[in-house]
């Protein structure tokens, strides 16, 4: 079962920036520890892929098409309250999405409570750090053993 991690802009700067906010991980610290929670699940396949430009992202997930993907979790980043672009992407392929998000978007700015992506997703999940990430790999990988 293969399942595609996407994180969007400045997530890449994981550990550094606000850890106050988004912790002292380093993105290559999270993605080491999904491929341990994969490993311990079982039969799970994860790709990972980070870019800072929504054209990059959105060229991810078309590739993704018709290639069997059990599923995607995305952090759009900052994308997620702009972009329009991206809620069409997730919503021309054939795979779903769950929008992922460290920190708990309804208790910060404003401006963070509204989200593009939201509306084209299966599911969310905001403000459980790391292991937003594993509930979304756990809740991705049951959903497609169950068809
Ligand atoms: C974020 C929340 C967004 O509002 C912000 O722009 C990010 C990170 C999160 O993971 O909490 O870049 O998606």
């Amino acid at each position: 079962m293969k399942i595609l991690v996407l994180n969007g802009p400045n997530l890449n700067m994981l550990g550094v920036r606000e850890p106050e906010v988004y912790g002292s991980m380093t993105l290559a610290d999270l993605n080491r520890k999904l491929v341990d929670i994969a490993g311990a699940l079982g039969g799970i396949e994860l790709s990972f892929f980070q870019s800072n430009h929504e054209g990059a992202l959105i060229d991810r997930i078309h590739e993704g098409h018709g290639t069997g993907l059990a599923g995607a979790i995305i952090n759009p980043g900052g994308l997620t309250h702009t972009s329009i672009s991206l809620h069409d992407a997730i919503k021309s392929v054939d795979y779903p999405f769950i929008e992922v998000h460290l920190s708990n978007v309804f208790r910060r700015e404003p401006f963070r409570a509204h989200s593009y992506v939201s509306p084209a997703a299966l599911g969310i999940v905001s403000g459980l750090g790391w292991r937003g990430y594993e509930a979304a790999i756990r809740a991705l990988a049951g959903l497609a053993s169950e068809h």
